[in-house]
């Protein structure tokens, strides 16, 4: 009988991973454990001290491209400068994003455009980008920051809901299309996880009421995501596409 053959240790030997917001929380823990997997990773992000943070997880096999990802001509830059440096992409993770909190009633036109611009059409163009080159090198893999919010109302959060369960949909017409290609394409949806972005969003008694309601009584570290991220990456995951991998504590099970 035929055997599927993957690496147990779900190793990135020599993988070329690029990862949007990779300069701070879930971005540069999966970063790192790209890294140590053994990837070649290039951090895109808009930090002011972007090239000291991608040293600093290793000199010579992270770098840092520094660019606002909401243009799509910075987007077409940054995926010509690694493959420039690098030759080509065999992982894209889209982890930038953004959190503007009101009650719908209240949220401005521009807060909503700027969520929507951000973490729903910059990972479109991105994918977009990225996906032609995949196509042409003969496969990949994509992986999307989604978030509990896809699946689940959260309070004060209609663009940020709104823009994930986007994302959530995205992933399933992109790995429709792209199967043929051998491009997996998958999304993970953590609760809150203690990054700058989830300890500004969760602060105080919103944060206490909250692991009140998680089964598991607490929220997540960004290295969690990060396996996530490493397991969507690896081959063993390679039958597993336009799926959303949920890492809530039980949150959404309820
Ligand atoms: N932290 C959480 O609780 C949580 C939960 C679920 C989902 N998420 C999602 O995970 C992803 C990462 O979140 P995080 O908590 O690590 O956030 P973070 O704020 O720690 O990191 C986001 C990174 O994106 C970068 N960035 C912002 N705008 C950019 C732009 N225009 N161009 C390039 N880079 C830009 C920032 O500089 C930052 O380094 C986001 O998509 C977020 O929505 C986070």
């Amino acid at each position: 009988m035929e055997k599927s053959r993957f690496d147990i240790n779900f190793n990135l030997t020599d993988k070329i991973a690029v990862i949007t917001g990779g300069a701070s929380g879930i971005g540069k823990a999966t970063a790192e454990l790209f890294l140590e997997k053994g990837a070649y990773v290039a951090i895109v992000d808009v930090k002011e001290e972007l090239e000291e943070i991608a040293k600093s997880i290793h000199p010579e096999r992270v770098i840092g491209i520094k660019a606002d990802i909401t243009n799509k001509n910075n987007i077409e830059a940054c995926v010509k400068k690694v493959k420039d440096i690098f030759g080509r992409i065999d992982i894209l993770f889209n982890s930038a994003g953004v959190a503007l909190l009101e009650k719908a009633e209240d949220l401005t036109e521009s807060d909503w455009d700027k969520t929507m611009e951000l973490n729903v059409k910059a990972s479109f163009l991105f994918s977009q980008i990225v996906g032609k080159e995949m196509i042409k090198s003969g496969g990949g893999n994509v992986i999307n920051m989604a978030s509990q919010a896809a699946v689940i109302a959260l309070d004060r959060h209609v663009a940020y809901c709104a823009s994930k369960a986007a994302i959530v949909a995205m992933t399933k017409v992109l790995a429709l299309e792209w199967a043929p290609y051998n491009i997996k394409v998958n999304a993970i949806s953590p609760t809150v996880i203690l990054t700058e972005l989830g300890e500004k969003a969760w602060a105080g008694k919103v944060g206490e009421d909250m692991k009140q309601l998680i089964p598991a009584g607490r929220f997540g570290y960004p290295e969690e995501v990060a396996a996530c991220a490493v397991f969507l990456a690896s081959d063993a995951s390679n039958l597993i596409t336009g799926e959303n991998l949920v890492i809530d504590g039980g949150y959404s099970i309820k």
